[in-house]
Parts: structure tokens; sequence; C-alpha cells
């Protein structure tokens, strides 16, 4: 089968990145989480000074940002990737509620997507990648063999949520995961570079009645279809 490029978007806490990084292992392909490079993004202004009380320090970041460093590096022990900030793994601290919080903000500004779309390009060059986030089949990879849009109901993307929370032994609240997943697909799908849409030539998945299991058979047979093609 021909090496391709698979471009997986949709809503926040939809599952797309379970089902992407089941489909990497696999099938080999190299999965790349654009949302956690973002929150990474996010985690640097915080760290730094750069997001306080009175909002983003938007000039500071973007001097910044040329000292952004991240990598992905595969756990052993979860056999997923980790994300790495400047060498550091910050796997745990870029999923706290306090990133969610601020980083639809970060990702509305021109200069931190130019960045990050730069990376994703040159991360997957190659092809033979899955990766999951709001714009890669519309404008990260708009030529991607294959393009998934996938959605659920926000009460169903706030309990999956928190249930992953709880398990982790983060406190949390139900009301206010939903209110920030209803409030991130607002900042994302309206904000003025690149706003979450479907391309129009990607496939919807709507798997707000679906087990991990289906999705996974579901993509790998898009995959097949899409790579024998090829
Ligand atoms: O997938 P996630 O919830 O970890 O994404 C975190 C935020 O990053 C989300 O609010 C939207 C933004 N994002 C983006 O704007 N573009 C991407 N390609 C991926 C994520």
């Amino acid at each position: 089968m021909k090496l391709i490029t698979i471009a997986i978007d949709g809503h926040s806490s939809c599952g797309k990145s379970t089902m992407a990084k089941d489909l990497a292992r696999e099938i080999g392909y190299i999965y790349i989480d654009t949302g956690a490079m973002y929150r990474a993004v996010t985690l640097f202004a915080m760290q730094n000074g750069l997001i306080t009380d009175k909002g983003i320090d938007e000039d500071g970041l973007r001097r910044r940002m040329g000292e952004i460093m991240i990598t992905f590096q595969l756990n052993e022990q979860t056999g997923r990737p980790d994300t790495y900030l400047g060498g550091v793994c910050v796997e745990r601290e870029i999923r706290s509620m306090e990133v969610s919080k601020w980083v639809s903000p970060i990702a509305t500004l021109g200069f931190v997507r130019e960045a990050m779309v730069g990376l994703q390009r040159l991360m997957g060059e190659a092809k033979g990648v899955i990766m999951d986030g709001r714009d890669i089949g519309t404008v990260v990879f708009p030529n991607a063999e294959l393009k998934v849009f996938v959605t659920a109901s926000a009460d169903v993307r706030a309990r999956r949520r928190y249930d992953e929370l709880v398990a982790k032994g983060e406190p949390c609240s139900l009301d206010d995961i939903r209110a920030n997943v209803i409030e991130r697909d607002r900042i994302d799908s309206t904000r003025a570079i690149s706003p979450l849409h479907k391309a129009d030539d990607a496939i919807v998945l709507d798997n707000s009645n679906m087990t991990i299991p289906e999705q996974k058979a579901w993509l790998l047979e898009q995959y097949r279809r899409v790579a024998a093609e090829e």
C-alpha cells in the first residue's frame, strides 16, 4: 500500500486523538497531535509570565516564539508519543484545566499558527503520518489523501473529558468542563484565521454513539480503502 497523509479534524474532546493514535500504532505511521503543540505554546506563555490576570502579552510571546522547542518522543510504557517542551516532558501539564482555558485564545494568534503550521508541514513532509487538529485537512495538508471530520454532542464530549481527568486523579467539575468544551468550540469555529470547518472532501464521523473499538475499525477500513486506491 502507498504511504499517504491522514488528516483528522474536528471538535474538541471528541476522541480524535485516541482513534488517530491507535491507527498509527496499527499501521506503523507517525502520529502528531497538533493540539498538544498549541497547548505547549500556552504552557510556555504561562511559565514565562506572558499570561496574567490582564490576559496574553502578545508582543512578549511574539518576541519569544523562537525559544519554543516542541518535540514528541514515544513513551515505551504507553506506546504513545509524549509532548516535550524545551526537552522536558510536559504531557501531564498541557492537559490541565488552566492550559485548556487559555489554549483557544493562544491558537487564534496569527504568528503562533504560522509557526505551528510550518513545523507540522515539516513533520509530515515524508507522508506516512496521521495528524489530528482543527485545520489539518483545510490548511496544513489540503492535499491529504484521507480526511476525516469527527464530531459528537457537547454532553458526550464533556463526559469523556471528565472521565479522563477523574481517571488521572485530577479534581474537576462536569459543569466547568462542559462550559469549557462549548466555549472552545465557539472560539475555534469563529476565529478569523483558519477557523474549524469541515474540508469539502472530508468524511464526517459522528461518534456520539460509537465505542472506541467501533471507531477504530471504521478508521482502519477508511485507511485501507484509500491507501489501496492510491
Ligand atoms: O485538540 P485539543 O483540544 O488538544 O486542542 C487544543 C486547542 O488548540 C483547541 O482549542 C484548538 C486549538 N487547535 C487549533 O487551533 N488547531 C489545531 N490544528 C489543533 C488545535
